[in-house]
């Protein structure tokens, strides 16, 4: 499918050698993520440390190596011998949104690192994300459900998002009493974390 569009997804540094310039291409995508709600904006420097250490992947079209789409893992913590993950920085270009490459990306690269081991959660307040997800058997949770120290890794917005009471009455918690309206934030496990959970 990315073949057909001519695209090629690539996951570390080493493949981009010679043919681009990381950081141009992460500073590209980040003036284009500046107009998205839904995102927590992470700097150039952030997107570019979870690339070079494995933890990223990025869309780019093959011919003139512009980039179009962009993920990454977050490391939230350790729990006993799990170490979790957040799926983040969800991006595709508004060109290119509604082809798939949303979907490409939660396939190929969660996959990637579920068979390294890696628990892999991801939250969010957008519909489509939230769709996507669906789409490829991730797993809605009420963030109470989790383990605290887990959870509360992930709830890191500002009080702007929150509300007053910050993380612990967050207003936007899916399933939680004070959480109400539209533009909740849902927390989903991927398909291999949510069996492990459900086992555990
Ligand atoms: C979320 C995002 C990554 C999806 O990327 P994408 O490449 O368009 O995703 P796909 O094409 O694989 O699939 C999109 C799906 O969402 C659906 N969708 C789009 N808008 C939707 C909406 N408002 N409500 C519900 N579903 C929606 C599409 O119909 C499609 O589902 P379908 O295949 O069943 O028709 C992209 O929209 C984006 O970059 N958004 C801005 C950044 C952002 O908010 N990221 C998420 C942060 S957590």
């Amino acid at each position: 499918m990315l073949d057909d569009l001519g695209l090629v997804i690539v996951f570390s540094d080493v493949e981009l050698a010679g043919l681009v310039e990381l950081d141009t291409c992460l500073a590209k995508l980040y003036e284009q993520m500046q107009s998205e709600p839904h995102l927590l904006h992470p700097s150039v420097h952030e997107m570019a440390e979870s690339f070079t250490q494995g933890n990223a992947c990025m869309i780019l079209e093959k011919e003139s190596f512009c980039p179009v789409a962009f993920a990454r893992l977050i490391f939230l913590t350790s729990s006993g011998s799990d170490n979790w993950y957040e799926f983040g920085t969800v991006f595709v270009s508004k060109n290119y949104r509604g082809v798939g490459l949303g979907t490409v990306m939660y396939q190929i690269f969660i996959s990637k690192h579920e068979k390294l081991g890696k628990k892999i959660l991801g939250t969010t307040t957008n519909p489509a994300a939230i769709r996507v997800g669906q789409k490829c058997g991730f797993v809605m949770w009420k963030r109470r459900d989790l383990p605290e120290e887990i959870w509360r890794s992930s709830c890191v917005c500002s009080i702007n998002k929150t509300g007053p009471s910050g993380p612990d009455r967050c207003r936007l918690a899916y399933g939680e009493e004070q959480a109400e309206g539209e533009g909740l934030c849902y927390f989903r496990l991927s398909p291999e974390t949510n069996l492990k959970q459900v086992k555990s």
